[in-house]
This record gives structure tokens, C-alpha cells and sequence, in this order.
């Protein structure tokens, strides 16, 4: 298959014969993201219920990991702003299931930065991670999500909903995802194909050590987190996999536009 990892011992093979538990169709299922975190989680939830699942990410080995025990999870390593990354993933899923059923655009990216500090390259590689291929993305798996009446889920963030002082770019991407949510669900609909978010509370992911942050400056974030979550912890990327197979499983028919907060209640506190 087109880009796909042909070498991993744990690819899709056995999956064509049909699905099992939740998702008894066996759907096709993008995940960007994949080999960590919330998208790690996300790919082995989606094809523990039956679903045969692409996982996207720049590095292979980490897609590896992700799909290791998993037969049913087969590794795609795209960078997503690459220019013909959008036409791969939907060739490559095309090729080797002739459908897909859900694109989970979980991919992001953090750089700190408060006004005045911003360089273009920040601003860029956010926007370009964050938003831009998540539109692009969708817009390339169009005509299969609308063959299968498909789901798109994306995957945005409840943490400075109302502000987020030294994060404000990437808090806007995520605000610009949610509306993309909202209009893509309004626009999409008569074609069958529903538009759903997820916006993650503080999740255990290294997506800290991603940014670059040192050990101490991650313990004081998450402290903080803590303090400021109703639960009163940190939330566990299986948590945020549970409602995004929810949202996106067929018995969630009648729902669409909707940004499902996973925060343990930080956002209204
Ligand atoms: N953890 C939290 O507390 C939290 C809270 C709110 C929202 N979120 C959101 O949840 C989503 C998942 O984050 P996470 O916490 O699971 O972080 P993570 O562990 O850093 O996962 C992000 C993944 O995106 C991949 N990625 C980055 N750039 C990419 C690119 N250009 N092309 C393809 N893949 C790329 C990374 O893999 P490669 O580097 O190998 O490409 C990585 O596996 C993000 O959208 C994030 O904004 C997280």
C-alpha cells in the first residue's frame, strides 16, 4: 500500500474480515497523532472495538510502538503539513480499504510565546500543525467520508477558553478549529457526514516534553492544571479516547457540531 509501513508484523491483514465488539462494521479510521498520547490511545480504543485503523505521525518507530499487539492499527508516517500529505492519506486508505469512516485530526503542536516575543516561524509552525492540515485533511477525505457517511473529529483543547496569556496563538488554532467544527457540521451535513470536537483538559501526554519544556517548568504547569480542575488530577489520554470513539461511533447519529469538553470540569470551575 502507498506510504503505508508494509514491514510492520502487526498490520491490518486479519482486519478485512469484518470487525468485532463496538464497532462491528470494522470502520476505517484515520488518527494523526498516532504514535503518542491522546492519538496513541485513540488508535488502540477505535481498534479494540473492531475498527482497522491508519495511524498517522511524522516518526515511525513511535507508530510503531502504538501499533505493537495491535493487529488491527497499521502505521502511515506523513508529516501533515508536507504539501501532498492530504492526497496520500486518502490514497493510501483508499487503496488498501476502499473506505474510510472516521479522521480523527488530533495532530497539534505547542509553542510558547507571548506578543512581542512571536517570530514567524512559531506562528507558522502552529498554524501549519494545528490548523491548516486539519483543513486540508478533511478536504481530501471528503469523498470518502461522504461515501461512508462518515464522522470528522477533531481535537482541540478546553484549557484558555477565555484567555491564554504567553499561549495565545495556539490557544487561537484551537479556537479556529472549534468554529471550523461548528461550520464544517453545518455545511457537511447534507452530505452525510457529521462534525464533532473533543477539547482535552490537562492529559498525561509528553506533549510538554514536545515543547521543549524542562522537567521543572512541566511540574509546576501540571500543578497548576491540578489546582485548577475540579477532579482534582490529571486526566488520562484513554479518558479523552473514550469520548472521541463516542462521539464518533454510528450510534452518536443525531450529533454533530458539537465540542465535547474532556477537562475533569476546568472549563466551567
Ligand atoms: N495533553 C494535553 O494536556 C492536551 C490538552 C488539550 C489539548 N491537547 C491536544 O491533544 C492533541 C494530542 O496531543 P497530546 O497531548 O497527545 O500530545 P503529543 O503526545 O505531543 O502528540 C502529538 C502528536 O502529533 C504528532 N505530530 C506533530 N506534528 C506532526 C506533523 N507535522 N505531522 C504528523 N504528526 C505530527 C506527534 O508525533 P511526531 O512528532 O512523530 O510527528 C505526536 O505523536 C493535540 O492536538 C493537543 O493540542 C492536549
Amino acid at each position: 500500500m502507498t506510504g503505508m509501513d508494509s514491514e510492520n508484523p502487526n498490520s491490518t491483514n486479519s482486519s478485512n474480515s469484518g470487525g468485532r465488539g463496538a464497532d462491528p462494521a470494522g470502520r476505517v479510521v484515520a488518527v494523526t497523532g498516532a504514535g503518542s498520547g491522546i492519538g496513541r490511545a485513540t488508535a488502540r480504543a477505535f481498534a479494540a472495538a473492531g475498527a482497522r485503523v491508519v495511524a498517522v505521525g511524522r516518526r515511525p518507530e513511535p507508530l510503531r510502538d502504538t501499533a505493537a499487539g495491535h493487529d488491527r492499527i497499521t502505521p502511515l508516517p506523513l508529516d501533515i503539513t508536507d504539501g501532498d500529505a492530504p492526497e496520500r492519506l486518502a490514497r493510501a486508505v483508499s487503496e488498501r480499504y476502499g473506505r474510510l469512516d472516521v479522521l480523527v485530526n488530533n495532530a497539534g503542536i505547542v509553542r510558547a510565546g507571548a506578543l512581542g516575543t512571536l517570530t514567524p516561524e512559531l506562528i507558522t509552525a502552529q498554524l501549519s500543525v494545528n490548523l491548516v492540515a486539519p483543513v486540508l485533511l478533511a478536504q481530501a477525505a471528503l469523498p470518502l467520508l461522504e461515501a461512508s457517511g462518515g464522522v470528522i473529529v477533531n481535537v482541540s483543547t478546553s484549557v484558555g477558553q477565555r484567555a491564554w496569556p504567553g499561549n495565545s496563538v495556539y490557544a487561537a488554532t484551537k479556537a479556529a478549529l472549534e468554529l471550523l467544527t461548528r461550520s464544517w457540521a453545518v455545511e457537511l451535513a447534507p452530505r452525510g457526514i457529521r462534525v464533532v470536537a473533543v477539547a482535552p483538559g490537562a492529559i498525561d501526554t509528553p506533549i510538554g516534553e514536545h515543547q521543549g519544556l524542562t522537567p521543572e517548568r512541566r511540574a509546576s504547569v501540571r500543578a497548576w492544571q491540578v489546582a485548577h480542575t475540579p477532579l482534582g488530577r490529571i486526566g488520562r489520554p484513554e479518558e479523552v479516547a473514550w469520548a472521541i470513539t463516542q462521539l464518533a461511533a454510528t450510534a452518536a447519529s443525531f450529533v454533530t457540531g458539537v465540542v465535547l469538553p474532556v477537562d475533569g470540569g476546568a472549563v466551567v470551575a
